[in-house]
């Protein structure tokens, strides 16, 4: 059998899976394989990829690896964390502190093959605080930004190479060739990853995994629970699939009449089920994010468990969830699993919904059954599309699990208010002022939660489009600059002179809060579906925060423009459609300030909390 598979050794890199990504986009199968995966084990592959990871090798003991991986005569590519431990392997040196590098940087680079068709400057993404000091013995160096660190080397006899900066992501202009280069040209790998392809394996598992038992799949009407419910239909057949829709009350507006709609369409074998009480009760009064998903998820799972001991129609009685004729299904795809500290050696960002420890457990039990785990957004929606799926349905923006309970922040309340931070990056007009909320970001791989910095003009609301190009270079020099600060807002509504005034007020999920965020977000979305101008944005959150001087609210609304939701730009709302919605949003009166998100991820992630 002809080798055919880019295996990735996972170093816990928030990025890993999107190295994943960026293979099978060339129509190359990619696996990815933990750290210490024995080299036997990679008998198949054309070429092996060491991903970046959150770990030192100065402050950190090595994450072990099977050394044998260099004897198997497939090309290898260290990328960050594995362009590292490459280097000291090999008998190179790595430091720390020196050389740090977040975001763009110029790099020039030299001949080699993996460079081919490359511009000789050009501009890659990096995330690093260690760096490359001295090379490794058999390897030149092949790149540069001009600081003292190897950008990348290579020993081209063996097909080694090493990178500190990130191919995968979107931000390095000339990513993807140099990834072809090495895959296709390099490796020599085969295309023989298409949507066909990853139907016929997703088939198979299914079969497999099920066995002879029935799936009862949790449908929130999304991209991704849709298209499991498709999938399990056709394969394991209508009468061995039942959905349950959980109407959590966290939902947009209308949107349990709008899935049940859509849902009928593809069969009866579904029930809703009304739980708004049930998760504002056991919601109350919480204020932590991580806490808010492990109620959300152990609830989800509670009324699972009740809806299927309800005797069924005829009166048969389904078997409780602990029966072994049952399997939950879920639609969890890479990215939940990723952020949740999916992969063993990285840091957790955010549990995700669906990877709380009851699930886990579940999982372990061989109780759960989640058959697009392994695919992004775009695979996804590929195979709907195959399955015949009606495009609109397909192309909604995503919406997590937790639904606007993640977007409805909550608080203990503090005195604190805004406060001035010392301009330390050059810019002109706009003063800048951080907020005393918090929310979660992810840099260098790792977690935080931090403060966001307001600025409050010029607005391109009157400089024009002009003015978004000022506010993309401004963001992550504020974000680069401070360290505890994660965020960049526009205020783009509300008194600059009342910044100082505003607080932070003890708020918690309640129906009025919540009715008011689904009334603006509704505002907000319609907006933008139904302006031409706003089709690059992936997706909208609009989050409700308690700090105020007068409503003791206000919104932030953070369109981005994102392939996978693993790395974004903020998103651009032309002028006239971004005036009517803060027109409308004003109309209710029950808001301070309307802010615009301008972070990246990294440093932001997409959802606040
Ligand atoms: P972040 O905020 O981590 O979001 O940049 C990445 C993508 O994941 C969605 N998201 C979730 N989806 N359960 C979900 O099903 C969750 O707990 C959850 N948290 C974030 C988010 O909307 C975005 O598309």
């Amino acid at each position: 059998m002809p080798k055919s598979e880019i295996a990735i050794l996972d170093f816990g890199s928030q990025y890993t899976h999107l190295i994943a990504r960026r293979v099978r986009e060339l129509g190359v199968i990619s696996r990815i394989y933990p750290n210490n995966v024995k080299a036997e084990r990679l008998k198949n592959a054309c070429g092996i990829i060491l991903s970046g990871g959150p770990r030192s090798l100065v402050r950190d003991a090595r994450l072990p690896f099977d050394k044998k991986i260099f004897t198997l005569s497939a090309p290898i590519l260290g990328l960050c964390y594995g362009h590292q431990l490459m280097a000291d392997f090999f008998g190179g040196r790595v430091e720390s502190g020196k050389a740090r590098e977040y975001g763009l940087a110029k790099l020039s680079v030299s001949a080699s093959p993996i460079f081919s068709g490359v511009s000789k400057n050009t501009v890659v993404w990096m995330s690093h605080g260690d760096h490359v000091d001295k090379l490794p013995f058999g390897f030149t160096p092949i790149a540069s930004t001009g600081n003292r660190s190897v950008a990348a080397m290579q020993n081209l006899s063996k097909k080694f190479f090493g990178f500190q900066f990130h191919p995968e992501v979107n931000h390095t202009k000339e990513g993807k060739k140099i990834l072809a280069n090495f895959i296709l040209n390099i490796c020599g790998a085969e295309k023989n990853w298409t949507t066909e392809t990853m139907l016929d394996q997703i088939e198979k598992n299914i079969k497999k995994e099920a066995g002879g038992k029935n799936v009862f799949l949790l449908v929130s009407g999304g991209v991704d629970s849709t298209v499991c419910f498709a999938l399990l239909r056709k394969v394991l057949g209508e009468k061995r699939v039942f959905g349950l829709h959980i109407d959590s009350g966290l939902m947009r507006l209308d949107e349990t009449k709008k899935i049940i709609a859509a849902l009928k369409r593809l069969g009866d074998n579904l029930r809703v089920y009304n739980a708004e009480k049930e998760f504002l009760s056991a919601l109350k009064g919480v204020s932590d994010p991580e806490q808010k998903r492990k109620i959300i998820g152990d609830l989800f799972l509670d009324i699972v468990d009740k809806v299927m001991a309800e005797p069924a129609k005829g009166g048969s009685g389904r078997k409780k969830l602990t029966g072994d004729k049952w399997l939950v299904g879920q639609g969890t795809i890479y990215p939940d699993t990723i952020e949740s500290g999916g992969t063993k050696n990285a840091d957790v960002i955010k549990t995700h919904h669906n990877r709380v420890p009851r699930i886990k457990q579940m999982i372990a039990e061989g109780k759960i059954i989640e058959p697009i785990k392994d695919l992004y957004k775009d695979e996804v929606r590929a195979i709907g599309l195959k399955l015949g799926l009606p495009q609109k349905l397909i192309n909604r923006h995503p919406f997590p699990g937790p639904g606007l309970a993640i977007r409805c922040l909550c608080s203990e309340g503090s005195n604190d208010a805004g406060s001035i931070v010392p301009d330390l990056v050059g810019a002109v007009e706009p003063t800048i002022w951080r907020l005393p909320i918090k929310s979660v970001g992810v840099q260098g791989d790792e977690r935080s939660y931090a403060h966001p910095a307001v600025i409050t003009g010029p607005l391109p609301l009157y400089k024009g489009e002009a003015g978004w190009g000022y506010y993309q270079s401004l963001s992550p020099k504020i974000t680069n600059a401070h360290k505890d600060i994660n965020r960049v807002l526009l205020l783009v509504s509300g008194d600059k002179k009342s910044l100082p005034k505003a607080t932070l007020k003890k708020a918690y999920l309640t129906k009025k809060r919540l009715d008011l965020l689904r009334k603006i977000d509704d505002i907000a979305d319609s907006a933008i579906l139904t302006d031409k101008q706003c089709q690059k944005i992936w997706q909208m959150p609009t989050v409700l925060v308690p700090f105020g001087h007068k409503h003791g609210e206000s919104i932030v609304l953070r369109p981005v423009e994102s392939e996978e939701a693993m790395t974004v730009s903020f998103g651009v709302i032309p002028s006239p459609t971004l005036k009517k919605i803060i027109k409308k949003i004003h109309a209710l009166n029950a808001v301070d300030f309307i802010f615009y998100d301008l972070t990246n991820k990294p440093p932001g992630t997409i959802e606040w909390e």
